[in-house]
């Protein structure tokens, strides 16, 4: 079964994409012919940047490749004020990180650098962007260098999946115009316990205008107070905690003063409630909240129903039993909703119409398998037409596949599989899905009623069918399906007859 917790990040983009267009007024690489009379860097600045690659050892990705000539601004990865001449960006993230870790989960990242972060970087006293992400410049007994918190012009600062250990250095505190602050540190799938933990965030608070804040599987049990501190942080638009091991105030919030919030992460927190008067983000303005992965058993509060600007509600994996669809009412923006894993014990047909009608048209991905839904999957359906995916495996649904899924063009993932549908999926059902990469119809009773000749419009990356009918002939139109990387037709008994 899929995850759907994993973080929509266009919004953290869009946001990061806006400072990197804040600084592009102000700086830009200089052309050659434009620049200062020095050769368009500063001698200090360039000898601060040779320091910091001698401290790396191995650069897997060839980026110092440029890092020669006199011209430092030219360099890659550097970017100077055009105005000054002074290196305002120095940019060196991992891009291939997560690619990496996708392809070999229990190896060492590949393409990271490796090394340590030299001292030397405190001479940029100009620097307003930092980005390291990725890169394996830490290591074990290895914290995050406290003298970062000397590059007082910082804005931008990514030190995300770094392999650092240890207490994060209230030093920090220090880059008082920092705008965005990633300390996201939950990659380290081998590592049971939390390798960065913080005591005291009190110095947080001099980070007044700080917007984005990620200290994913950063460990913050020790902390009391986060609740108080963080509500004071109020330009934040971004805010994640997820995995942090967050103890919960017993006395309740006293007011919000979050009233910039947009996204919020609280997953994996074992946050028990939802009731309202725990909540320390404002309800109107918040659109993305990811609750997934807690112990939450409660009902829907009410007050739930005035988060009228929630586009995002991931509650999947928690302990929500009676969820009452007429509190979402008024949640027409909603687009993507998980519920995967909580014990809905609803008819689907029931529940689906207690979802907000203003917000069918719009709903992208909706997840509830395992939740113990039952009955037919409703024709109508297809009056969700911006649906791209939909997930009901492993439940409790019977009878056919109505073919007004055919009409759905959107879809890109399906998945009904370890259900009780029976009947026949047919050309109707899938003609005119032509976004469709994701099929799976196993273990049910289908039969899989295609002719063999039939072109899908679609190009499959994964499809199973374990347990579907499939014939009489061999189901010849999956041959064409050349990019399926992932195809399981187990049901040796109809292709050894076929073949
Ligand atoms: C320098 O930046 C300013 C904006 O701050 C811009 O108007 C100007 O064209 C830039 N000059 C060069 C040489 O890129
Ligand atoms: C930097 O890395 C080298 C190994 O490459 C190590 O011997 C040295 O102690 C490190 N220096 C610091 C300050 O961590
Ligand atoms: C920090 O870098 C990681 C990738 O290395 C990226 O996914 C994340 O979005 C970056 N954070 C911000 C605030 O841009
Ligand atoms: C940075 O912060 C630390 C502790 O938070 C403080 O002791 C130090 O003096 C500060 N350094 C600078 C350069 O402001
Ligand atoms: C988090 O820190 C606490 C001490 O503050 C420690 O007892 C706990 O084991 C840590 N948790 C993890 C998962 O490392
Ligand atoms: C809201 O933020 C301001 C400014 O940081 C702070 O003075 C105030 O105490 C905060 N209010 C609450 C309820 O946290
Ligand atoms: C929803 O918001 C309205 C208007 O702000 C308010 O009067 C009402 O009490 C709120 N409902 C709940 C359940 O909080
Ligand atoms: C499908 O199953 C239902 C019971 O869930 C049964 O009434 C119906 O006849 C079955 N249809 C087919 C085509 O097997």
């Amino acid at each position: 079964m899929a995850s759907f917790a994993a973080p929509v990040s266009s919004m953290d983009a869009a946001a990061a994409l806006c400072l990197v267009l804040i600084l592009a007024t102000t700086t830009s690489s200089p052309v050659y012919g434009q620049q200062p009379s020095n050769g368009g860097c500063i001698t200090e600045e360039r000898d601060a940047l040779l320091s910091f690659r001698a401290g790396i050892r191995s650069d897997p990705q060839n980026l110092f490749s440029s890092w020669n000539g006199p011209d430092c601004c030219q360099w890659s990865g550097v970017r100077c004020s055009n105005r000054t001449g002074h290196v305002v960006k120095l940019d060196v993230r991992n891009d291939l990180f997560f690619d990496d870790i996708y392809h070999s989960w229990y190896s060492e990242n590949p393409h990271g650098m490796r090394g340590n972060i030299s001292s030397s970087l405190v001479a940029l006293h100009h620097l307003e962007y930092l980005d390291l992400s990725g890169n394996y410049l830490g290591g074990v007994d290895v914290p995050i260098p406290g003298f970062l918190g000397s590059l007082q012009s910082l804005r931008y600062l990514n030190l995300s999946c770094m392999d650092f250990h240890g207490k994060v250095p209230p030093q920090l505190g220090n880059l008082s115009r920092l705008l965005y602050l990633d300390l996201n540190n939950n990659w380290n799938h081998n590592s049971y316990g939390m390798m960065l933990h913080i005591e005291d965030i009190s110095w947080l608070l001099r980070l007044a205008l700080l917007r984005f804040l990620d200290l994913t599987s950063v460990n913050l049990s020790a902390i009391g107070n986060w609740v108080q501190v963080v509500n004071m942080l109020y330009n934040l638009r971004v805010l994640r905690l997820r995995r942090c091991g967050l103890v919960f105030p017993q006395i309740p919030t006293v007011h919000s003063n979050l009233t910039s919030l947009q996204i919020l992460d609280l997953s994996d927190t074992g946050f028990h409630t939802i009731n309202p008067t725990y909540w320390f983000w404002d309800v109107g303005t918040i659109r993305h909240l990811d609750l997934a992965n807690n112990e939450i058993a409660e009902a829907f509060p009410d007050a739930m129903g005035n988060m009228t600007s929630l586009e995002v509600l991931c509650l999947g994996g928690n302990h929500l039993t009676s969820i009452k669809p007429e509190v979402l009412g008024n949640l027409c923006n909603l687009r993507v909703l998980t519920l995967w894993s909580n014990l809905i014990n609803q008819d689907i047909s029931h529940f689906l119409q207690g979802l907000p009608h203003c917000a069918w048209s719009k709903m992208e991905l909706l997840d509830m398998s395992c939740t113990n839904v039952a009955g037919e999957i409703p024709r109508w359906i297809n009056q969700w037409t911006d649906l791209s995916t939909l997930q009901l495996s492993s439940n409790r649904l019977e009878g056919s596949v109505p073919s007004e899924i055919g009409t759905l063009g959107k879809l890109r993932q399906l998945y009904l599989d370890g259900n009780y549908l029976n009947g026949s999926v047919s050309e109707e059902h899938l003609d005119t899905l032509v976004n469709l990469e994701e099929l799976d119809l196993s273990y049910n009773s289908l039969h899989l009623m295609i002719s063999s000749n039939w072109i899908p419009p679609f190009k499959l990356r994964r499809a199973y069918f374990p347990r579907c009918k499939m014939g009489p002939h061999f189901p010849l139109w999956l041959k064409g399906q050349k990019g399926v990387v992932f195809l399981d037709i187990r049901n040796k008994r109809q292709v050894a007859k076929d073949t």
